[in-house]
């Protein structure tokens, strides 16, 4: 048994998907979130910055004595992860492995779209870890880099014509490609997978890499004895870099209960 909190991070609001199903699946957990909402987004920015805003979210979140972290940013998974996970004493968990390895296992006909920050298309690194699972896969891949900046700004509704109008333009070329599988590659897409999926057609299965990732998780702790002792009541914390207000009013419409109170700005200068 291990009580100490679950750690998960992202560059604002995305990570909450990684939160929603964590929750729903160890109800009895204590979980820390930081959304870098002062500095979103990453996926726009160099290798270098991101290693080291990587560094400083992990390096906050250990801090609470946490005894797992979640990175639930596809960006930190594909570009920074594997060069700052070694310098902490606690597993990280990215959530682009266990997206690929769902992709691989539900695709029919081998053909897997993947959309994502540029950081993300840029690093190759998701066909890296589908090739790792299915070599003969096809992987078409696709930068959508409006989508953060948006989401972040709650055009996240269906009958929205901003997000609708992007949401086609990137999507349907993907649509032509034949793809039947498509891998929300950044975790802010499944907010909008109602409208991703509406575009896709139903024929189309989405991969939710933060949830994929819990569910990884909570499996790990499951045949480590990590679990807590708890079943239920688990806590959930709040810490964002920039102002509350916005991150509060998007996280409890997307988490369903009001967050307001629990959400706490922080800096992260001196980590
Ligand atoms: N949710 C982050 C991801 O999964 C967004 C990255 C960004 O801030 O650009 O990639």
């Amino acid at each position: 048994m291990d009580n100490r909190p679950i750690g998960v991070f992202d560059s604002g609001l995305g990570g909450l998907t990684a939160v929603k199903k964590l929750s729903q699946l160890l109800p009895g957990e204590d979980i820390v979130y930081f959304g870098d909402t002062g500095r979103v987004p990453y996926g726009s920015r160099s290798r270098e910055t991101i290693i080291k805003y990587t560094r400083q979210d992990i390096a906050f979140l250990c801090s609470f004595n946490i005894k797992a972290v979640i990175a639930a940013c596809g960006t930190v998974s594909t570009t920074s992860l594997d060069d700052v996970a070694g310098d902490f004493p606690i597993p990280c968990f990215g959530v682009a492995r266990a997206a690929a390895v769902k992709a691989a296992s539900v695709t029919k006909n081998g053909k897997i779209g993947l959309i994502g920050t540029t950081a993300s298309i840029k690093s190759g690194k998701y066909e890296e870890l589908i090739h790792a699972c299915d070599p003969k896969a096809e992987v078409v891949g696709r930068a959508c880099p409006l989508f953060v900046p948006l989401v972040e700004n709650g055009r996240i509704h269906k009958g929205d014509a901003v997000i609708e109008t992007v949401a086609r333009e990137y999507l349907l070329p993907l649509r032509e490609a034949g793809v039947d599988t498509l891998i929300l590659g950044c975790t802010h897409y499944p907010i909008i997978a109602g409208i991703i999926g509406e575009i896709m057609g139903c024929g189309v299965t989405l991969v939710d890499p933060g949830a994929e990732c819990a569910q990884f998780l909570a499996q790990r702790l499951a045949e480590s004895d990590g679990l807590s002792e708890k079943n239920a009541g688990g806590r959930c914390a709040y810490y964002v870099s920039d102002s509350t207000e916005g991150f509060s009013r998007l996280a409890s419409l997307f988490l369903d209960s009001d967050l307001a109170g629990d959400v706490k700005q922080v800096s992260l200068d001196t980590f």
